[in-house]
């Protein structure tokens, strides 16, 4: 194949362009502005149900972290319950707060943070009083189980739904589920603003608060004021308008990205592999598919990302644990299964080219080549 097939890439229609144009018509070149206040507007709406949600568009999902995680009031020295299988930006965020992720291993089911190993950490940490939840790859976690949880050890629910616009649990849209939420725009995203991020919460002072950090934690005054160490993490408004239009496209996204999964799904039947598994009572936005390869069969994943690298497709191992990585090496892990997890999962799972605009053929090779490690 002379085209590269990607793990995930930006689909733009169009839309976009014309909230680009306006922002540069208008002279709202800035980190703030219509395009801000409208993207942020239209974002609350889309997700939230019977209650108002508030948004806050910022450079980044991780700044978006960040500002969760001090809103969350983690000081110096505390204790933050983190999702062990996820990207290292949801596990940054605590230590820029000095904040001391432990972290907790996911359950087979979803992937996801194990409830009962969120059980056995807060026994282990019984002053642990914030939990920082991911949804792996687009798939909601076993979010009542979690909230369960938190509410008995009085803990506040961060959600890192950065990777799960548009999935659903129970009905509901992720990132509605935390106190603070967090979505990215990230490029490989479901959709994306080139970069940037949101933060999400029903706390409209919350959102203020979040807003004068974000934008240098300026006090009310002419001169400039300040009397806390602020950030400057605001979305441009020329951004937000990318976002905007992509915004329009998302269900499409979602409908694209889940046709993806059941063709491999289909596609793998026979073979010694199962795809990334999800509840019935959740709508995943399928945002990466993912391959398990079977306990006793002799392939590896990297037998297949080097086949699919040879192909010129694009293929990545699961998201490598948290407490494996050598910077979080002193800190604690909690599993509620003899041998961990998601160290399993890791040393079997691949993430296989989820890039919407992959034509059907285009698949049918990517499947091909993954058979072929087969034969
Ligand atoms: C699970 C998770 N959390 C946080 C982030 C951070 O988002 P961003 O890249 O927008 O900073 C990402 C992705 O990049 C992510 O996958």
């Amino acid at each position: 194949m002379n085209k590269r097939i990607l793990l995930s890439s930006p689909t733009m229609h169009g839309d976009e362009l014309g909230y680009v144009n306006e922002a540069f018509e208008r002279n709202w070149i800035a980190p703030l502005g219509f395009n801000c206040d409208a993207f942020e507007t239209e974002m609350g709406e889309y997700l939230s149900g019977e209650e108002k949600i508030y948004g806050l568009s910022l450079c980044s999902g991780t700044a978006g972290l960040h500002l969760a995680v001090k809103l969350a009031g983690v000081k110096r020295g505390d204790i933050v319950l983190c999702s062990d299988m996820t990207f290292s930006a949801s596990a940054n965020p605590i230590v820029y707060e000095g904040g001391v992720p432990v972290f907790v291993d996911c359950e087979r089911e979803t992937w996801n943070m194990s409830p009962a190993a969120l059980e056995l950490a807060f026994e282990k940490y019984p002053h642990a009083k914030v939990v920082m939840l991911v949804h792996l790859y687009g798939t909601p976690a076993k979010t009542d189980e979690i909230l369960e949880v938190c509410k008995r050890h009085n803990a506040v629910l961060i959600e890192d739904a950065a990777e799960g616009l548009s999935a659903e649990y129970k009905g509901k849209k992720l990132g509605t589920f935390g106190k603070y939420n967090v979505i990215s725009f990230n490029g490989n995203k479901i959709i994306t603003t080139s970069g940037g991020g949101m933060l999400l919460t029903k706390d409209e002072s919350a959102r203020e608060k979040a807003f004068f950090w974000a934008t240098q934690a300026r006090e009310k005054a002419a001169w400039y004021q300040h009397e806390e160490i602020g950030y400057n993490y605001r979305m441009s408004n020329v951004v937000a308008g990318i976002g905007r239009g992509q915004l329009k496209h998302i269900e499409e996204h979602r409908e694209l990205k889940k046709k993806i999964y059941m063709r491999y799904k289909r596609g793998f039947e026979g073979l010694p592999v199962s795809m990334n598994p999800y509840l019935d009572c959740s709508e995943p936005n399928f945002w990466l598919s993912c391959i398990l390869i079977d306990k006793q069969c002799k392939v590896g994943f990297m037998d297949i990302y080097n086949r699919l690298n040879e192909a010129n497709a694009e293929s990545r191992p699961i998201w490598k644990p948290m407490h494996m990585q050598p910077v979080f090496a002193h800190n604690d892990f909690v599993k509620a299964e003899n041998s961990a997890a998601d160290e399993d999962i890791f040393s079997r799972g691949l993430c296989l080219p989820s890039d919407i605009k992959m034509t059907e053929e285009e698949q049918a090779y990517v499947i091909d080549a993954v058979k072929s490690c087969f034969k």
